[in-house]
């Protein structure tokens, strides 16, 4: 099926935002006040093309049947399916082998294979894991978990007051020669993109192996394995246009054939007996049961649309959109903005407090002007306590943003701040 976003000239990069939307059936919704969907809230989950909701369509309608097992058309159909959606992931982020793609739920299962698997076999008593005061709670729970188990220590780099990490503070995290650092790319609650190709670099001199949490940047820029160097990256589908339910782990061969299965059952084996099994060949070994095969596909079509549009395009548009949004919000008095002024190590995701009115005020406001945001911790509770705030109003654009939504958040602000008389 081909896929062929509806591109136009675009003001700085080269699409226009607001040509897109017409690929996307959800902007065809009015909102219950009977206003245009301004949806900001792309960092939690991205609205779908119509050629992802065709791609899962087709795959139920017409090439439905189990991966992997089926001696007819039907199955052996769905398994080419399914298995070039694993190559479009490979090449998405550069991964030199499409056996290095593992298919999970979403990039919480990704990194929760790391921390079971490979954790568990690698990290023991006394050992260092090193993660960071921005992650999302997906990636500090498993690794609290694991060194809570095996009675390891857990070490978080810190954030500076503009929501950079602390580079003194890595490097002194790295002097006590951790086993791992799980890192995100970009920061889902602060919108900072973290170097992770330098800190993958020092960790490694320092002789960890390196995860990068991915979820925030796959979708947003692009993301190349071997430019990064690091050992293992998580990313899900859901937040790149394509369906919820499928998500990637990345690791390097060597790091999967060693590792141990993570679940277990039919698929991940080549033999089982009454005595024991034989684990199947990576990625299938991580693969347990019936996978998300239409899902699979649906990201695979994502990954054609983005790769449509260029990944270094959309980092563009995105560029464009948060230098104007971080503009006009530092004109209203009364708002805080977070996160580095620079756009160069700010993706397009925008935290901010207004004074004087909640986070939840806010949203609520804002759904009444068409506006959909995000209110709360962000499932980043540390960052909030970084900043000793309860919760953030935030922001995020995506491929079908324009300048109008730029001004209508500008507007938004101003209506909440209007009613509450601050
Ligand atoms: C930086 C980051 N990591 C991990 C996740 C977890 O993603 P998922 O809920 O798709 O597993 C998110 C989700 O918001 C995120 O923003």
């Amino acid at each position: 099926m081909a896929i062929e976003p509806a591109i136009q000239s675009a003001t700085p990069g080269s699409f226009s935002g607001a040509a897109l939307r017409a690929d996307f059936p959800v902007f065809e919704n009015l909102t219950r006040n009977g206003k245009r969907l301004v949806f900001l809230d792309a960092a939690a989950s991205a609205p779908k093309p119509r050629a992802v909701i065709d791609a899962v369509a087709d795959t139920y309608a017409h090439h439905y049947a189990n991966v992997h097992r089926g001696i007819y058309e039907l199955s052996e159909d769905a398994t080419n399916r399914f298995e070039a959606a694993r190559r479009k992931v490979a090449g998405f982020i550069g991964a030199p082998s499409d056996r290095e793609i593992v298919f999970v739920r979403n990039a919480t299962e990704a990194i929760n294979l790391v921390a079971y698997s490979w954790g568990r076999a690698n990290v023991k008593a006394g050992d260092l894991v090193v993660t960071t005061q921005l992650e999302h709670h997906a990636n500090i729970v498993p690794w609290q978990q694991l060194t809570t188990e095996v009675g390891a220590r857990l070490e978080y780099v810190a954030i500076t007051d503009d929501g950079r990490l602390d580079p003194d503070d890595l490097r002194a995290k790295l002097a006590h020669g951790p086993k791992l650092v799980a890192v995100a790319q970009v920061s889902n609650a602060l919108g900072t993109i973290n170097p992770v190709a330098e800190i993958t670099r020092l960790a490694h001199e320092a002789g960890a192996l390196v995860l990068v949490d991915a979820a925030q940047s796959a979708p947003h820029m692009p993301v190349d394995v071997k430019q990064i160097g690091c050992d293992f990256l998580a990313l899900s589908g859901h937040k790149m246009l394509g369906p919820s339910g499928i998500g990637a782990l990345w690791a390097r061969r060597e790091l999967l054939e060693a590792m141990p299965p993570f679940q277990t059952g039919g698929s991940m084996i080549i033999r089982v007996t009454l005595e024991g099994a034989e684990w199947n060949e990576v990625p299938a070994k991580f693969e347990a049961g019936t996978p998300a095969i239409a899902e699979a596909v649906g990201l695979g079509a994502a990954i054609d649309y983005l790769n449509a549009l260029g990944m270094d395009n959309v980092r563009e548009h995105e560029r464009f959109l948060f230098e104007r949004a971080w503009q006009e919000l530092g004109e209203i008095p009364g708002v805080r903005r977070l996160g580095p002024d620079d756009p160069e190590i700010h993706a397009g995701v925008i935290s901010f407090v207004l004074d004087e009115i909640h986070p939840h005020d806010v949203a609520t406001i804002f759904d009444h002007e068409g506006v959909a945001v995000r209110a709360g911790h962000h499932c980043a509770q540390p960052v909030m306590l970084r900043y000793d705030i309860p919760a953030t109003t935030r922001a995020s654009f995506y491929v079908y943003n324009d300048t109008d939504d730029v001004e209508a958040l500008g507007g938004a602000i101003r209506a909440a701040q209007k009613l509450f008389g601050a």
